[in-house]
């Protein structure tokens, strides 16, 4: 995709997201059906499928030989990145969405032929809009952000970890955990895995593992990440399959393979 294409797309595809932003606001004014899915933790309101239809319906309009593939399932099944691929998070943080009303994000991933071209991640209440455009470099709210500190020790960093550490996991060995979470500065637990990958690419923490992400809470963050001189791989340290559900660990280039030394698989 030369240049020029890939700036116009990134510019509309700003602007369906801060309008979709301002759907969710609205909605949020007044009750909203909410419902679980695999379990009662699992939830969806009605807010995520409008917003996803909302950005399908604009797709759709403008290109409708892409291909889109979003959480709620309300594009077609994805089964090849050929072509361009819109990968969409329509709230990343629906938990934080339902019982908080703040702390979520949209997501949109950007893919041609398999490559990352455009992310996106909105932080709605914030209003901090994170964007990058695969060899222009990452932003917030339009201001560049620097890239990484490759002098950062594993020592100094702040981990993002969830809930699945707290519990036995069939994957992972426990005393291994306990030995990262001893050895790192701090961690952090923010339930939105693309403000996890934002914040990696901001500065904030240094580093994001989780056991179990599907490919649109991943796909903008990604690219974002890689554009500040960060690394995304799975935990085994092979890459991730955009096609299907991957353990991730995304960090700081700087202290990748430090954590991945914490973490590998049983
Ligand atoms: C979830 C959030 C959460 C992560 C879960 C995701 P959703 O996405 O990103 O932080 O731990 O694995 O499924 O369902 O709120 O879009
Ligand atoms: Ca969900
Ligand atoms: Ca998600
Ligand atoms: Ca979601």
């Amino acid at each position: 995709m030369n240049e020029d294409t890939t700036q116009h797309m990134l510019q509309q595809a700003k602007q369906w997201v801060y309008e979709a932003g301002d759907l969710i606001k609205e909605m949020m004014e007044r009750p909203y059906e909410i419902n679980t899915k695999k379990d009662r933790k699992d939830l969806v309101t009605e807010v995520d499928k409008a917003t996803e239809q909302f950005l399908l319906d604009r797709i759709r309009n403008v290109y409708p030989h892409h291909q889109v593939m979003g959480e709620e399932g309300v594009g077609e099944k994805v089964e090849s990145l050929d072509g361009t691929v819109w990968i969409i998070d329509p709230i990343d943080g629906t938990m934080n969405f339902v019982h908080q009303g703040r702390f979520f994000a949209i997501s949109v991933g950007i893919y041609v032929d398999g490559v990352g071209e455009i992310g996106l991640i909105y932080d709605v209440m914030n209003d901090d809009l994170y964007e990058a455009r695969r060899g222009g470099g990452a932003y917030k709210n339009g201001k560049a952000l620097n890239r990484l500190d490759q002098t950062k020790a594993i020592d100094d960093a702040l981990v993002g970890l969830n809930n699945v550490w707290a519990t036995p996991n069939r994957r992972l060995k426990e005393e291994a955990i306990h030995d990262l979470v001893r050895h790192v500065k701090g961690t952090r637990s923010y339930g939105s895995a693309a403000l996890e990958f934002a914040f990696i690419a901001e500065g904030i923490i240094d580093a994001y593992v989780t056991m179990r992400l599907a490919p649109w809470d991943v796909a903008a963050g990604m690219i974002l990440v890689d554009e500040v001189g960060g690394k995304t791989s799975r935990v085994d340290g092979e890459p991730l399959d955009l096609l299907r559900e991957n353990t991730v660990l995304c960090a700081n280039q700087a202290i990748h393979d430090d954590v991945l030394r914490y973490i590998v698989p049983k």
